[in-house]
């Protein structure tokens, strides 16, 4: 540990598992400040718990990002709660494959809520903690189908380029106060939901975990992949980068096309 993030106060949502908890724990490790915020009790207090256990700092708050009170009531506690904030990830995120035609309103809305409008109301309400803070870094986790479209899942990558126009939008309004925003795009996490999500389309666990030494850098990626360049972006190493890509993607978008 080197302290890269000493005394950052940092909001993540969705950090209970997956690609946000490899955020909260990286970023515990380095000494900052995390608030897990996710609808899942459970995983959430395990999760603040294993980063205090591990000498970390963290501690969990219930919330559902459909809900705007929710966000509004996290950015109040996590201030609150540690007297600052420094860096909010806006982590939540799902998607099915479904093409254009069978997706109906309701997935339309779920998926545009829950993978862009939770980031607009975490960002709505952190933003005045962080411009009171005197500097802020924000980090929107996307996707690949954000800047490449793909057939069978539409509303997540029109939600996921939304996020990116957020991003941009968020980079150059908010650059006077010292805010910063920027994005990244994973590459494949076989986090629960990923390996729930292939199983119902038949593949199972063990074909899916087969399939990394076949990926351009031979492996699936673990959350703490991500979890590396969320410490760099909340750190102050990188207080003159904003409103960027990040891509973790391990090459996939350098593939020639078949
Ligand atoms: N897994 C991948 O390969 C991959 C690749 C690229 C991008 N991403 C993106 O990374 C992010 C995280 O993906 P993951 O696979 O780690 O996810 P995950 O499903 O493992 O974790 C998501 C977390 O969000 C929480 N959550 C769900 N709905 C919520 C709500 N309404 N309010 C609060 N919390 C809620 C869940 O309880 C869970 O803890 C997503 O935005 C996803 O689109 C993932």
């Amino acid at each position: 540990m080197s302290n890269r993030t000493q005394n950052k106060v940092v909001i993540i949502t969705g950090g209970a598992q997956g690609i946000g908890f490899g955020c909260a724990e990286m970023l515990a490790r380095e000494g900052a400040q995390v608030v897990i915020a996710d609808i899942n009790v459970e995983k959430g207090e395990a999760a603040a718990t294993a980063i205090r256990v591990q000498g970390g700092e963290a501690v969990f708050r219930r919330v559902d990002v459909l809900k705007e009170s929710d966000c509004a009531a996290l950015a109040d506690f996590a201030y609150q709660h540690y007297g600052q904030l420094h860096g909010l990830i806006n982590n939540v995120g799902y998607y099915a494959r479904v093409s254009l035609e069978q997706t109906t309103t309701e997935l339309w809305d779920l998926y545009l809520n829950l993978n862009l409008r939770s980031a607009f109301y975490c960002c709505k309400f952190a933003i005045p903690y962080m411009q009171k803070s005197g500097s802020g870094s924000i980090i929107n986790i996307g996707s690949i189908h954000g800047i490449q479209p793909a057939s069978n899942i539409v509303a997540y990558g029109v939600a996921k380029g939304g996020l990116l126009s957020l991003t941009r939008s968020l980079a150059g309004t908010y650059a006077a106060d010292r805010i910063r925003a920027n994005y990244i795009i994973p590459g494949w996490v076989l986090s629960e939901s990923e390996i729930a999500l292939h199983e119902g389309l038949g593949l199972p666990e063990a074909e899916l975990r087969a399939k990394g030494p076949s990926l351009p850098l031979g492996r699936h990626q673990t959350p703490q992949d991500t979890g590396h360049t969320a410490v760099f972006l909340i750190s102050d190493e990188s207080a003159q980068i904003t409103g960027t890509i990040f891509h973790i993607d391990a090459g996939a978008t350098t593939l020639p096309l078949r």
